[in-house]
């Protein structure tokens, strides 16, 4: 093959580098024969959405044959020139002196030979989906919001932090746990007729975290500023579009904060990854526009502009209450908000963002502040419109007494919590954080209306194939 030096599609786009010879390296989106005989083959390298048009014919070595092995679907080097496109669909394309089939496929057993595909097929075909350009598109923004996630913390002065995925306690204290273990199911060790935990790897009960929130609260104590942003695991067994059992969870924990401080820093940081993915993922956001949801980009400008709206969630039970014949769950003091409630709320009534503020103790977890009324807690939920909750959070209980007596309270055991309690012993200090359900939030960015397709390989109750 003749040496060229190989170009990214996206760096020929941007750049368009014509009369300029160069290899692209990709797999064949569609090929095209014409009479005259020429082939039009739409070459993607998974650098962003657009195909590079690439112009074959006779010229090049073992022309036919090569051509013959080029299907939808196989991997390809092609050496050219790049030159200006006569057709004005595109702005570049190349002149293919050479052609190289890297991998064939075949075209009776590829699964992926139509346009479109149905997202429930394409989940049981979880290691090729990323092939399609829905997922490219997926793929590109999440990690777009990623790295911004980084970038907006990184910018404030919040350290990274890595917590634990194996704990031995129940951060949210819902009991929703997977287990570690390394003894034999089959021939457990016994003790007075219960499992013997001292016998296992850790020598006690642990679990798959659902949050790296406890920890984080202890680094926050000594640095100030922490942000947490891993896997979390969930045994929930609900299927809905908007639940995985692993999902990943983006955990800022501040010292010498409150709970307006920690409503105010969410809401800059949901504006500025919105407005970032406006900004960045212009071709990838157009396509979500056009294929998957025609509000998408309307309502990112909008979460951008419009300031959250903050109400306490006695004011959001007044608000329902008068509807509340028409909701399937029931509506009143003590009971949490559901689905339908949060899309009430963010979609009717203010048509924006909610934050619900000051929910009553007894439906949230025992580490939130308890307030002066002590009846409520000084928790947050942040809603968004057609999704419903993509953050909670709270102020933390910094009190050691009433700490205790929350995890009493709530049927937790003490020394399960010892060391998190003695947080509170030595230099305790008003404290506050979120967690950010990424998941979600790609959701809600990308228009996809079911959570299993914003992650790779989704995790949900009877599926772990891929
Ligand atoms: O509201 P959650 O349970 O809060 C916590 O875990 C706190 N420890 C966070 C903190 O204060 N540091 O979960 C936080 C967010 C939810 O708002 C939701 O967006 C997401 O995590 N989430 C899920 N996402 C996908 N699948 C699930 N099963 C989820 N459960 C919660
Ligand atoms: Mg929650």
């Amino acid at each position: 093959m003749v040496e060229a030096k190989r170009m990214r599609i996206i760096e020929i786009l941007k750049r368009l580098p014509f009369g300029k010879e160069v290899s692209v390296k990709g797999w064949v989106r569609t090929k095209r024969e014409s009479k005259q005989g020429f082939s039009f083959i739409e070459l993607n390298d998974g650098s962003c959405f657009s195909n590079l048009q690439i112009i074959a014919d006779g010229k090049i070595d073992d022309y036919e044959n090569i051509i013959k092995k080029i299907s939808t679907g196989c991997s390809l080097e092609a050496i050219g020139k790049l030159v200006e496109s006569p057709g004005g669909k595109q702005a570049i394309e190349m002149q293919a002196f050479e052609l190289k089939v890297v991998g064939t496929v075949d075209p009776a057993t590829y699964p992926l030979q139509k346009k479109r595909h149905s997202f429930e097929f394409l989940r049981k075909i979880a290691h090729l989906r990323p092939k399609t350009n829905t997922f490219g598109a997926i793929t590109r923004v999440r990690n777009f919001l990623s790295w911004s996630v980084h970038k907006f913390f990184q910018e404030r002065g919040f350290y990274y932090l890595n917590t634990p995925i194996i704990t031995c306690s129940d951060c949210e204290g819902a009991g929703e746990m997977f287990q570690v273990t390394t003894l034999d199911l089959e021939d457990l060790p016994r003790k007075n007729g219960a499992v013997d935990y001292s016998e296992d790897f850790f020598g006690k009960k642990a679990n798959l975290t659902v949050s790296g929130q406890l920890e984080a609260e202890a680094y926050a104590l000594a640095l100030g500023n922490v942000y947490t942003f891993g896997p979390t695991f969930r045994a929930e067994n609900s299927n809905t579009r908007r639940h995985l059992a692993e999902f990943w969870m983006v955990e800022p924990e501040m010292a010498f904060c409150d709970l307006k401080g920690n409503v105010e820093l969410s809401e800059e940081f949901l504006k500025t990854l919105c407005g970032g993915a406006l900004e960045s993922c212009g071709e990838d956001m157009a396509f979500f526009e056009k294929f998957i949801n025609s509000d998408v980009v309307k309502r990112l400008e909008k979460i951008a502009i419009d300031r959250f709206e903050v109400i306490e969630y006695g004011e959001a039970i007044k608000l329902l209450e008068p509807r509340a014949s028409q909701f399937e769950y029931p509506v009143g003091w003590g009971h949490d908000l559901q689905a339908e409630h949060e899309r009430y709320l963010t979609e009717k009534v203010f048509e924006k963002p909610v934050v619900i503020i000051n929910y009553p103790k007894e439906i949230k977890p025992f580490y939130m502040k308890v307030n002066s009324d002590d009846k409520t807690v000084a928790a947050m939920d942040i809603l968004f419109p057609q999704l419903g909750e993509v953050i909670g959070g709270s102020q933390r209980e910094d009190n050691y007494e009433v700490l205790k007596s929350r995890i009493k309270e709530t049927g937790l055991n003490e020394k399960d919590y010892w060391w998190y309690l003695e947080l509170r012993k030595y230099g305790t200090a008003p404290h506050s954080g979120f967690g950010l359900g990424f998941e979600r939030f790609v959701q809600f960015v990308t228009g996809m209306a079911n959570i299993r397709d914003v992650i790779p390989f989704p995790r949900t109750p009877g599926n772990a194939e891929f």
